[in-house]
């Protein structure tokens, strides 16, 4: 109570003080804080933009340089060819970005989605008045083409699927409404604004995602399996090497007979709404089939559910 009474008489007092000077006017300098245009590493953004960060620093963004994937995948960093997307300086749209030098420990940190230097401004989402550093609202922030740069296949995969919903609104969901900065003076001067998820969660497919019928003839058993809603492939992948496995087990009358396994790879994946024709061959015969799909992505060592079913024939 007592700081909601200080803040309020500092609020009436500034507001005073600085409503007497236009927005334009050269009084705000007075509050900028030239080197956050110099590419500055994550820690320094979250001097104002807690929340966020805390929500960055749990994302595979911010692990994208120093994960021991990557030190393995690059014979510890000795392919520089993997560097622009891993540790990108700033990004533009539908091009490859450039190559950071400074604070590689960060991955992809801030600056590299919001910075621009060629107007030297954070971009995004909003219209803000943001004194310490200059902002621009972009457009193409609440679009899929942001994440373009680097997730170059699965974005053609996206854009051949025709569907309009965006990269963000399942991987950056709104979290809820609160100030983007958690730093006095400036959250005095703020509303409160959709913040939208910075740890990029990577979610997992639904049972109802992937549709599932399978056939018996009389020697094999053939599942045809469908990824309905997701508009890209299952797995997707630029790099790394997640997978996803079909599992069969057949029966007869109660008794367990024979098992199957089907990988799938990136590169053979369960592209959206086309159905792919799994066929195992059978040596015995079955009445009963239980069928269960996982997935395992390329940083994790689990395999994770995503649907079992039994069918009797
Ligand atoms: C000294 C405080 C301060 C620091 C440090 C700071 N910002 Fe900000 N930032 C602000 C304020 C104030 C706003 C406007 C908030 C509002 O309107 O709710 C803002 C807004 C933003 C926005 C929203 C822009 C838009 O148009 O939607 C982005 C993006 C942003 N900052 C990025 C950064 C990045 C990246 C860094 C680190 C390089 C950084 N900020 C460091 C104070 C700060
Ligand atoms: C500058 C390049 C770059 C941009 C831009 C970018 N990403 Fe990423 N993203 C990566 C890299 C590299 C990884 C892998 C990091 C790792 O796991 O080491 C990744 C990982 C991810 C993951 C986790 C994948 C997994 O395997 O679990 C998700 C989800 C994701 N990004 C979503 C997005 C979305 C949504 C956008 C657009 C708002 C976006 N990314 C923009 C480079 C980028
Ligand atoms: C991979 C790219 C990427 C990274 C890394 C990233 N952002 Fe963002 N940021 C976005 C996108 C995309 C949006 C717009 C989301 C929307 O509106 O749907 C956004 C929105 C914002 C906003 C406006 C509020 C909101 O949540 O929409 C602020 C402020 C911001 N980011 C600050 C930061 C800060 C600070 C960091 C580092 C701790 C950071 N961002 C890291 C892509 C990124
Ligand atoms: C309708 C929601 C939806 C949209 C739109 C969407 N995704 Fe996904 N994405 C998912 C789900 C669900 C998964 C998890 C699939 C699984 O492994 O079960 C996923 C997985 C991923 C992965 C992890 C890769 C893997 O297979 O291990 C990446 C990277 C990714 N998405 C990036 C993107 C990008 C980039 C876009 C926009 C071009 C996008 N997604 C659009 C729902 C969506
Ligand atoms: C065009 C941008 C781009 C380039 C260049 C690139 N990557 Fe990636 N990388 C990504 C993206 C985006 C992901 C996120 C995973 C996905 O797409 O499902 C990723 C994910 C990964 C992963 C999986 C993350 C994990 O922690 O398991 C590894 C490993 C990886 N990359 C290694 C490399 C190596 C090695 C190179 C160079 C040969 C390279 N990357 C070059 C964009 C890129």
């Amino acid at each position: 109570m007592m700081l909601t009474k200080r803040k309020i008489s500092l609020l009436i007092f500034l507001s005073f003080f600085l409503l007497s000077c236009d927005s334009n006017s050269k009084i705000w300098t007075i509050f900028r804080e030239d080197d956050l245009l110099e590419h500055p590493p994550a820690k320094r953004c979250a001097e104002c933009h807690q929340e966020i960060y805390k929500q960055w620093n749990k994302s595979r963004h911010a692990v994208s340089y120093i994960s021991e994937d990557y030190k393995k995948a690059t014979n510890h960093y000795a392919k520089t060819k993997c560097l622009a997307c891993h540790i990108p300086l700033e990004m533009s749209i539908a091009e490859k970005p450039e190559i950071r030098e400074i604070h590689r420990e960060d991955g992809i940190n801030c600056v590299s989605c919001h910075f621009s230097s060629k107007d030297k401004a954070m971009h995004g989402p909003y219209d803000v008045f943001s004194p310490p550093h200059p902002s621009m609202q972009d457009k193409n922030f609440k679009k899929s083409i942001v994440c373009s740069s680097c997730h170059q296949e699965t974005y053609k995969q996206w854009k051949k699927s025709n569907v309009s919903k965006t990269c963000q609104e399942c991987h950056m969901k709104p979290v809820k409404k609160m100030d983007l900065i958690q730093k006095f003076p400036f959250d005095l001067f703020h509303l409160a604004k959709k913040v939208y998820n910075h740890s990029f969660p990577t979610t997992i497919a639904k049972q109802e995602d992937l549709h599932l019928t399978a056939k018996k003839t009389e020697d094999s058993l053939i599942i045809i399996l469908e990824n309905i809603s997701i508009p890209h492939n299952l797995p997707t992948a630029d790099n790394g090497n997640p997978k996803f496995y079909v599992l069969a087990t057949t029966y007869k009358n109660g008794e367990k007979k024979e098992n199957f396994t089907e990988v799938i790879t990136p590169k053979y994946a369960l592209e959206y709404k086309k159905p792919k024709k799994i066929e195992f061959i059978t040596f015995e015969d079955f009445d009963k089939v239980n069928i269960k799909v996982l997935r395992k992505l390329s940083w994790k060592k689990q395999k994770e559910l995503i649907k079992s079913v039994n069918i009797k024939f």
